[in-house]
């Protein structure tokens, strides 16, 4: 039986020239970057989207992302389809660790009275949840309730953030987490395969749609946390070190950056010095 009687059409080959199109548009819009290697899902990206809405001809489909309000929504569903959301919960225990040594630090300082974490590039929220269930377990065993913390998450995807502030992820999602945290942090669905993060951890979060390519917007400051994990990996160099620049401007004097190990090379910053923990990559502002 032919591919077509099965309703799987094969995917329109991506010229030379739409694909250089494609890449410069995505790239300047999100610091993604597609090479040679990722143009397989460049074009199955597109076109499942292009088949979705009825169009066949990336040059039609550009036409229409580029143009007025209707290519700003068209925008909004392709980012997520291009975005890579891989995600799950304490991602890379060591960042946690080091995460969990620094608010240790701060809760033992009389004077400290509140903590801002920042989670960019959150995905579907699991690491925002991770960090507050983390701060939150260890705000009750330090008996530190004076202490206000809140936590910050932001993505360019707002179909991935309306995931995130949801809160709901089946039980699989939740496998390896400690039932201790599952039973106290989650509510189970009546479904039985859901579980829902409680409201009282999602009123910790606030939920924000933020480009790190237009961070010059973004109000924040005094981070004691700014946790940015696999969210540059796609981003050339420089622009890397445009958005880490940025972002170590936003953390307090103290404050710690987190970033996957191995995403940023031979990058240095006068404000800022290595934290030396194993398996991370980290920066403390010092100035
Ligand atoms: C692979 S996920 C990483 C999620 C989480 N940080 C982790 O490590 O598990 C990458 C996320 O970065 C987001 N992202 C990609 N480019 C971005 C940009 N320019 N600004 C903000 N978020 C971006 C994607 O939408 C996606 O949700």
């Amino acid at each position: 039986m032919a591919l077509q009687d099965w309703g799987i059409r094969p995917v329109t080959p991506i010229t030379d020239e739409q694909f250089s199109l494609w890449q410069a548009q995505i790239e300047a819009r999100t610091g993604i970057t597609f090479t040679q290697t990722r143009r397989p899902f460049l074009e199955i990206s597109l076109s499942t989207r292009m088949r979705e809405i009825g169009i066949d001809d990336y040059d039609v489909y550009y036409e229409l992302v580029m143009s007025g309000i209707s290519g700003e929504r068209e925008w909004v569903v392709l980012v997520d389809r291009l975005a890579v959301q891989e995600t799950s919960f304490f991602r890379h225990a060591s960042s946690y660790a080091l995460v969990e040594q620094y608010i240790k630090q701060r809760l033992a300082d009389k004077s400290c009275y509140s903590l801002n974490l920042w989670s960019a590039g959150c995905s579907t929220g699991e690491e925002p949840y991770s960090l507050a269930f983390l701060v939150e377990e260890m705000i009750t065993n330090h008996q530190r309730q004076d202490i206000f913390y809140g936590i910050t998450a932001t993505d360019i995807s707002f179909p991935t953030l309306t995931k995130a502030k949801q809160g709901i992820y089946i039980e699989r999602k939740l496998q390896g987490m400690p039932d201790a945290l599952k039973f106290k942090y989650f509510t189970q669905l009546g479904n039985k395969r859901d579980w829902q993060v409680n409201s009282d951890i999602k009123n910790r979060i606030a939920f924000a749609q933020l480009n790190l390519m237009e961070l010059d917007k973004a109000p924040f400051a005094d981070m004691d946390v700014i946790f940015c994990q696999n969210v540059l990996i796609y981003f050339r160099r420089f622009r890397k070190r445009d958005v880490v620049t940025q972002l170590a401007m936003r953390l307090r004097i103290g404050g710690i950056l987190v970033l996957g190990v191995g995403e940023i090379m031979d990058w240095q910053h006068p404000s800022l010095e290595r934290v030396e923990y194993a398996d991370t990559l980290a920066y403390r502002r010092i100035v």
